[in-house]
Formats: structure tokens, sequence, C-alpha cells
């Protein structure tokens, strides 16, 4: 071998080996937002079936095309020992017929794709249908429970009833975000001044995660989100909690101190229902905060060590986070420690 072809393969090899490994990485074990398998919920399915139909056209029309393309490449090869094949130029029945055959395929196509464009953008009509408000800001979520019996808001966690139709109007209220949950719906596209539907519907219960598919700023990684499908009774429990108001008298004095701590300072931001200053729209609204798995944006666990590193610094956190370090605020540690303590009562 010359050292020019022992390089070539060399150069082959370095981009298979490239390409293997891309394509490994379809076989990771977790990959919980995860489109093409274990999907939870109708619309989801719906969504998929359609895919995978465009794609097994496509996948046949691209092996027909590059095979075509790869044999007359190797068959019809510069050697110096053959003669060059016959040149021609324009056929009109070929030419025809590659005209015709890809718009016979697309409108073919077109039929189960607008089907389902229209089914999945009917709106979910019915007593049992539940209303959900859904509102994007860098870089957390805010769910409005709207309907009458209902009526209050959370963070980042979405609780839904399996079996029932969720009617989501989504909007935000600075840039674009996109609501992506892609076990049980797919994604919507969440716009300043414009409030876009979508609608969800889980068949089984989980906890399934997704999020924020839009590029909306420094901490656009971290507006994770997720969605609780739980069994109708214990939703129902779940919503029973969620409409009392928090307590907001702590026993326990370290907390009380942290209740205190939030009625000088947190409240202008924060709300939490049953608390007389509460009134704060700009942070998610803390009502039962310490009933929820994790916070700012679903990217951290609830946890202490968490709530005390958030308290005393969410900027070093989550980047270009509004809420402002503890100490820019005039907050001690001892404050931090406090309102921590409250944080974990409010459940
Ligand atoms: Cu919100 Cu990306």
């Amino acid at each position: 071998m010359t050292v020019r072809v022992r390089r070539r393969w060399r150069r082959l090899a370095g981009i298979l080996g490239v390409v293997t490994l891309v394509v490994l990485t379809a076989c990771a074990k977790e990959a919980p937002q995860d489109t093409l398998n274990d999907l939870a919920g109708p619309y989801a399915r719906e969504q998929l079936s359609l895919f995978k139909l465009v794609f097994w056209v496509a996948a046949v029309v691209f092996v027909v095309v590059e095979g075509a393309l790869v044999y007359a490449t190797i068959r019809f090869r510069r050697r110096d020992d053959r003669e060059v094949p016959v040149q021609v130029h324009g056929n009109k029945t070929l030419e025809i017929a590659w005209t015709i055959a890809p718009a016979l395929l697309l409108a073919v196509l077109s039929v189960p794709t607008l089907g389902a464009i229209f089914s999945l953008a009917e709106e979910p009509k019915g007593s049992d249908v539940l209303h959900v408000d859904i509102v994007g800001h860098q870089w957390w979520w805010e769910y409005r429970y709207t309907d009458p019996e209902l009526g209050f808001t959370t963070a980042n966690e979405l609780h839904i009833p399996t079996g029932r139709d969720v009617a989501i109007k989504l909007t935000a209220v600075d840039v674009i975000h996109s609501f992506w949950i892609p076990a049980i719906a797919g994604k919507q596209d969440v716009i300043p001044g414009r409030v876009n539907t979508l609608k969800i519907k889980a068949d089984r219960e989980g906890t399934f995660l997704g999020q924020c598919a839009e590029y909306c700023g420094l901490s656009h990684a971290n507006m994770r989100l997720r969605v609780m499908a739980e069994s109708p009774e214990k939703f129902a429990q779940w919503v029973a909690n969620q409409k009392r108001n928090a307590t907001v008298k702590p026993t326990d004095p370290l907390a009380a101190q942290g209740a205190a701590v939030f009625a000088k300072t947190c409240f202008q931001c924060h709300n939490i229902r049953g608390f007389p200053t509460g009134k704060g729209k700009l942070g998610p609204d803390l009502t039962h905060f310490a009933e929820r798995t994790t916070f700012a944006g679903a990217t951290f666990e609830v946890t202490m060590e968490n709530l005390l590193r958030w308290v005393a610094d969410s900027p070093s956190m989550k980047p270009g986070s509004d809420m402002p370090a503890a100490a820019a605020l005039g907050l001690t540690q001892a404050d931090v420690n406090a309102v921590v303590a409250f944080l974990q009562t409010l459940r």
C-alpha cells in the first residue's frame, strides 16, 4: 500500500468510527424524552404513527435514489482500459417520470398528514376536559388551572389525571419558548402576545419529562418541566390540597422566622396563598412548594442542600436568574436558613 492509500483508509476508518458512535447514542437506556418508545398518550402516538409512515416512505426513496447513484458511480467510474459510456443529454420520459412520481408521493402523504394536523388541532370538548393556561417565563413554567372549581396556580410540575383530555392555552411574558412533553403531546411554541393551544392526554400514570425547546436565553437549558399523570383519585387528592391556602404560621421557630423574612422581602415576587402580603407575580407561586419534587424550572430536586444554595445565590445555579442572591437583597445567612425552613413547611 502506498502512503496515500494508507492515509485514505485511515481517514475512512475515522469517519466510520464517529458515525458508529453517533448511531450508538440511540441505544441509550435512560432516555426519558424519547419520542419513539414508551409513549403514554393517544396524541403522542398519533404523531408517532404519522412519523413512522413518512419515515419508511422516505427510507425507501433514499435507498432507491442513493442506490442508483452509488451503482452508477462505481459501475461507470473512469477506468483507463475502457471507453467512456455513451453520452446522453435529456430523456423526456425519465424526466416526466421523476417529476410526477414525487408529486404523487407527496399528494398521497398529504392525506394522513393533513388528517393528523386537523385532528390534533381540534379542541377537546365535554364536561370532562381539564383546562390549564401555561405561561412561559425566563426560565420557568407557570400553570394556571382555570376551571372554576379549581382556580389555583402552580409551577414547573404539571399534574394531570389519566384518561382525561387536558386543553392547554400557551403564552409567554417575555420571549418565545416552546412547551415540549414528548411522551404525551409533542411540542408547541409559546409566544408572547399570542395564544397557542395544545391538547394532552395520558393513558397511564407516570412522571414524564420535558423541557423548553426554543432557545430563550442564558438558562434555556434550565427550563425543564415535568408532567405528573396520576389516577383520578390521586389527582383529586392533589387538587384538594392545592385548593387549600398554605399554613403560613408555622409552629417551628426557625420556620416562623422564615415566614417573617418572606413577609419582608420575598413576597414582592412570590405569591403564597393565605399569606396576607403574598401578592407577588414575578416569580413562581409557592403556595404548596414543599409538595413539589423539583424547583427552578424543574431543574433541581427539592432538597435542603439545593434550597440553601438557591436562596443564598440563585444566579450561581441558574445563570441569568431574576432572583437576586440573598446578599443583594440584604439577607443574612441566618435569614437564608430561616426562609428555607419556612419553604419546607409549605405542604
Ligand atoms: Cu424557554 Cu428555552
